[in-house]
């Protein structure tokens, strides 16, 4: 299938969904100017002090106890990355088309660094599965508690990711303590946040029978396969976004493009669309209101193309407005 094609399929599932799930990995913070840690060369780029060494020996709990400045850099550095990032546009885009779905959305993410928050997205509406660095924990877990780190700072050194103490202490009983972010070989990770999440999650699917479900995976890697399993699995028409790693089960759509490209490529169809039927507020099964003209939508999400579906003549009135700056047209030429 063409790019261009598939974007515009998988904009026409987005337009026609009831609800949309957004699965996301490290490689949606890419646009941002966070680095992914795919493979050991993209975790040495972006932590050359950590050369020779692996993600998953280097996020490790065990080093809260042998080195803890060497672990509180490493998450320290992070944090303060995380802080000082602003999420790229496409953050801003997604949750747009997500609250106009009459079901709303659920965002399933691995990334820990609460970007989705910070764009805007309810914290009701977030599955953090692997917990997140803008909370803290007991290394030991002595009362079970987690807190904000909303009010901790951490010194790091640049040049050899070593923190500088004073590290952060458990409040309760003095030990240091660390994220709430679920490490490799981490029997010591409090997961009672997460599992809230996974509480409202599950309660939002429940609602789904019978509905249209669109789902969105944005830079979900294959190292860690956690988020691509959640997406495929849920029963939906899934559309994957990856630069590189392109496989999909069948019936999925692959947008070989970066996050923010591929959304805003989408966003040239679907937004005026989506725009329209949130201001006038009008959310038919079958229609829905646009200022100049009334849109029949086919109550199907994926068919054989070669039709050119009434929502279609939207996206080309956009393009013709947008003509000088058409992102479909530009992730045409990229790719
Ligand atoms: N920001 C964060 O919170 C953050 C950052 C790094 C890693 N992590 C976590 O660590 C674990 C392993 O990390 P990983 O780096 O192997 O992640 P990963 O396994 O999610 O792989 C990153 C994926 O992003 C894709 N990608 C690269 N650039 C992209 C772009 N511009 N747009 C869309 N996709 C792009 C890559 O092809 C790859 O498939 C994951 O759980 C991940 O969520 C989190
Ligand atoms: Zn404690």
């Amino acid at each position: 299938m063409e790019l261009e094609q598939a974007c515009r399929l998988a904009a026409e599932v987005i337009v026609e969904a009831d609800a949309l799930l957004i699965g996301a990995g490290a490689g949606m913070g890419v646009d941002s100017g966070l680095p992914d840690f795919r493979g050991p060369e993209g975790f040495w780029r972006a932590y050359p002090a950590f050369r020779g060494r692996q993600f998953a020996e280097v996020s490790n709990p065990v080093w809260f106890q042998r080195d803890p400045e060497q672990a509180w850099g490493f998450f320290g550095h992070r944090l303060n990355l995380y802080r000082v990032t602003a999420p790229h546009a496409g953050f801003e885009i997604l949750r747009r088309w997500g609250e106009c779905r009459e079901l709303g959305y659920f965002v399933f993410t691995s990334n820990v660094d609460g970007h989705f928050q910070r764009a805007g997205f309810s914290p009701d509406r977030i599955l953090e599965c692997h917990g997140s660095i803008n909370f803290l924990q007991c290394v030991r877990g002595c009362t079970g508690a987690i807190w904000s780190a909303e009010n901790t700072a951490v010194s790091v050194d640049e040049a050899t990711i070593r923190a500088r103490p004073p590290l952060p202490l458990c409040a309760d009983c003095g030990q240091l303590a660390r994220p709430n972010v679920l490490m490799f070989h981490d029997s010591d990770w409090i997961e009672s946040r997460s599992e809230e999440q996974q509480t409202r999650y599950h309660r939002w699917l429940g609602q789904l029978g019978g509905k249209r479900l669109a789902i969105i995976e944005l830079g979900a890697g294959i190292g860690v396969p956690t988020v691509r399993r959640e997406c495929e699995i849920r029963e939906g028409t899934l559309i994957r976004v990856n630069p590189r790693d392109t496989d999909a089960p069948p019936g999925g759509i692959v947008l070989p493009l970066g996050a923010l490209q591929a959304i805003q490529a989408m966003d040239t169809i679907v937004g005026v669309s989506v725009r329209a039927r949130c201001s006038v507020g009008r959310f038919g099964s079958h229609g829905f209101c646009l200022p100049e003209m009334r849109i029949r939508v086919r109550r199907r999400a994926v068919r054989v193309w070669p039709s050119r579906p009434l929502l279609l003549r939207v996206g080309d009135r956009v393009s013709r407005h947008e003509a000088d700056h058409n992102p479909l047209r530009n992730a045409k030429r990229a790719a």
